[in-house]
């Protein structure tokens, strides 16, 4: 057609309605989605060591469904409780920006959602990618009750590495031959400590090694020559863990939804609550390889020292003489369970891929003592005194072994101004200082109990360093801050030195996390602006020390303005 000889107006209004399509086209891929997913919590039969337990799960799935987004997208989940146990959920890593009604930890945030009730947790996620995950967040279910939280790049925007042609999650998980909730409540009885678990599990499944599950094992199909992206989780209850694949290298590419300067290695260490992104080429020769996981250990106690494996497995890879009989995987060597030495140096080489915007200027410069203790009981002879010389165990942060309320949420009492809940008196140091990592005292080893939280101003820049002890035991202590990334800026063994340590933090490419274990007998330093109003929890993600009381909690005020205050709660939320 000749336009230009024709009237102009036809034209341009044509060629503007062309242009407005591919806009509207354009603006509808660049548009956040939202999803809507019911969760419907439930027992169900799951038989795991030759065994079946009633277990619970989300829609009958163990481990639970995986949530796929790409980062500006929305959740809508609607968590129905059909179980029998009060029970809440926790969208680990999700930073819930003036949101912490949709954050999940029980009585932090929201009191649990009763037997028969639903609650609908609603969150967008802003500026985050990578492997994020969910779990329970009330008293033990989370050993069950958990899944992957797959947050992909907004369309368009590519990983900062080639595309892998596959992508797994892996899920370590830990699995007891009895109800969790029943080992939990046996030890909150006698005050032991609780039975370690009898299997760890990879995508819910034992693996090979142990009783009953041969058959069971998780297998992932690859094709030589192809990369694949391994999106690791531990989602185990109590224990860090060494992860490897015979004969392959790892990349690691990033940790907890945040990209890492790229290293290769043999072994990752990962702590629970952690994630760890690896790409892996299928450049051995054509066969079976184990993937395998067991536990570093740092405490002075018992722990499960079994191993978990599934297999890696060309789909080339040869059969044996024995026909149809698969031959027998390559095992992977993983270090020695107390391999600190190689736990630290993996840990070390995570930096962020460039330069980073670390606080300079710090407002709150904390201190916290993290570690066990023991009450001491008026009979120690008592059923409820088993632990050990008849006292029972507990845990700290600053002597301050934390007791959640049972009233009300803290966010709850906090929004509606409702006193007798909490106290904001939360120490910014140990009230005593001590030879933390040295032979410590008898008489510093007892903790005060009480639900004490720290006030934050809106925008304060916080430097926290957490200090773990050796009261009882010296020991990885995983610390896990809601609502919040942090830079991880130093760490090291022994005391920390105020005096020269800081000199040294690393203030360039350090690290971005959400849960960061303090070397056994040592020290770690995060920092992070307080830019989240809300009660956000900080505590240690091992799961034993949690209900000891190893936490506390930030009540980070308002600023100014809408952008700066917390939303209003969700009509929904439980009452309790
Ligand atoms: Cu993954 Cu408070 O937890």
């Amino acid at each position: 057609m000749e336009c230009h000889k024709l009237s102009a107006k036809p034209c341009s209004s044509y060629l503007f309605f062309v242009i407005l399509l591919i806009f509207a086209s354009l603006a509808s891929f660049a548009d956040a989605a939202v999803h809507y997913h019911d969760f419907v919590i439930e027992a169900k039969p799951v038989k795991r060591l030759c065994r079946t337990h009633s277990t619970i799960t989300v829609n009958g799935q163990f481990p639970g469904p995986t949530l796929e987004v790409r980062d500006g997208d929305t959740l809508v989940i609607k968590a129905i409780n059909r179980a029998r146990y009060n029970i809440t959920l926790h969208w680990h890593g999700i930073r819930q920006l003036r949101n912490p009604w949709a954050d999940g930890p029980e009585y932090v945030t929201q009191c649990p959602i009763q037997p028969g009730r639903s609650y609908t947790y609603q969150f967008t996620i802003q500026n985050q990618e990578g492997t994020l995950w969910w779990h329970a967040h009330s008293r033990w279910l989370r050993a069950t009750v958990y899944g992957a939280l797959i947050i992909y790049p907004k369309l368009g925007s590519p990983y900062p590495f080639p595309m892998p042609k596959k992508e797994i999650p892996i899920l370590l998980g830990e699995w007891w031959d009895r109800d969790p909730m029943d080992v939990l409540r046996l030890a909150l009885f006698t005050g032991a400590a609780p039975n370690v678990s009898d299997a760890f599990t990879i995508n819910g499944q034992p693996g090979d090694l142990y009783r009953c599950s041969s058959k069971e094992t998780a297998i992932f199909p690859v094709e030589a020559g192809e990369t694949i992206l391994l999106r690791i989780i531990n989602s185990a209850m109590n224990q860090e863990l060494f992860f490897g694949v015979a004969n392959h290298k790892l990349t690691v590419v990033a940790v907890d939804a945040a990209y890492t300067k790229p290293f290769t290695t043999n072994v990752i260490m990962i702590a629970p609550g952690q994630t760890t992104n690896v790409l892996l080429t299928a450049d051995q020769p054509s066969a079976r390889y184990y993937m395998a996981a067991h536990a570093y250990n740092t405490a002075n106690a018992p722990f499960d020292n079994t191993t978990t494996t599934a297999i890696l497995e060309y789909k080339s890879a040869p059969c044996s003489a024995k026909k149809g009989q698969p031959v027998k995987p390559i095992f992977p060597q993983l270090p020695g369970f107390n391999d600190t030495a190689t736990a630290t140096a993996f840990t070390a080489q995570i930096k962020s891929p460039s330069q980073v915007k670390v606080p300079i200027e710090i407002d709150e410069s904390l201190f916290f003592t993290v570690g066990l203790g023991l009450i001491n009981c008026s009979n120690p002879n008592s059923p409820r005194c088993q632990g050990p010389n008849g006292t029972r165990f507990a845990a700290s942060i600053n002597n301050v072994s934390f007791v959640l309320p049972r009233r009300n949420s803290l966010m709850q009492a906090y929004y509606q101004g409702q006193p007798g809940i909490f106290t904001a008196d939360f120490p910014p140091v140990p009230p005593i200082q001590f030879d933390y990592t040295g032979n410590v005292s008898r008489g510093l080893w007892q903790p005060v109990k009480g639900t004490k939280l720290f006030k934050l101003k809106f925008g304060s820049t916080v430097q926290i360093v957490f200090q773990d002890t050796s009261i009882v035991t010296v020991e990885d202590h995983p610390m896990h801050l809601h609502g919040y990334q942090f830079y991880v800026v130093g760490s090291g063994f022994g005391n920390f030195d105020p005096s020269n340590d800081p000199a040294k933090f690393n203030l360039i490419d350090p690290p971005q996390r959400n849960t960061i274990g303090t070397p056994p007998g040592g020290w770690v330093a995060i920092r992070f602006v307080a830019d989240n109003p809300g009660i956000w929890l900080l505590h240690c993600h091992i799961d034993t020390h949690l209900p000891w009381g190893l936490a506390t909690a930030f009540l980070v005020e308002n600023g100014v303005g809408k952008l700066q205050t917390v939303q209003p709660p969700p009509l929904d939320l439980p009452p309790c």
